[in-house]
C-alpha cells in the first residue's frame, strides 16, 4: 500500500502549516494526532474518526497498538512513542470531543 503511506507522510509533514494555531488549543499531546485524525477528531478518508468513541474503547485500542495486540499501518509505531499514561490521557481527550448533530 505505498500510496496510502505516502499520503500519510505528506499529511504529517504538512501539519504545522495546515492546522497551525487551532491544533495547539487541544494540547501538545493531541496535536500530533490532529495531523491525521483532524483537529476535532473528525477523521477523513482512510483515517478513522476518534470523536464519538468511548474512553474505554479508545484507551484499549491505543494500548493494544502499543503492545502489538492490534495491527495497523502506522498506529503501532505511533502508540509506541507514548507512555501508557499518555495514551490514556489521549483517549480521555478524544472521548470528550463533541460529535456534531446533523
Ligand atoms: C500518520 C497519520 C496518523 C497519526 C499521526 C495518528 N494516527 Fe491514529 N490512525 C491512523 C490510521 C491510518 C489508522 C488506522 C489503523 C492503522 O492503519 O494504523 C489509525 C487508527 C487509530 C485509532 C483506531 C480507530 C478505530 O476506529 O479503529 C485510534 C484510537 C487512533 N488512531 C488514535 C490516534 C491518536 C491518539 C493519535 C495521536 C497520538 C494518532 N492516532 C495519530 C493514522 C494516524
Amino acid at each position: 500500500m505505498p500510496h496510502r503511506l505516502d499520503f500519510l507522510l505528506v499529511a504529517l509533514i504538512l501539519t504545522p502549516a495546515a492546522y497551525g494555531e487551532e491544533a495547539s488549543a487541544i494540547g501538545p499531546l493531541a496535536e500530533s494526532c490532529a495531523a491525521c485524525h483532524g483537529v476535532h477528531g473528525e477523521g477523513h478518508g482512510v483515517l478513522p474518526a476518534l470523536r464519538g468513541r468511548s474512553f474505554g474503547v479508545l484507551s484499549r485500542v491505543l494500548l493494544d497498538y502499543k503492545t502489538g495486540r492490534r495491527q495497523g499501518t502506522v498506529m503501532p509505531r505511533i502508540a509506541r512513542g507514548y507512555g501508557d499514561d499518555e495514551l490514556v490521557q489521549l483517549a480521555r481527550h478524544f472521548a470528550r470531543l463533541p460529535v456534531p448533530v446533523h
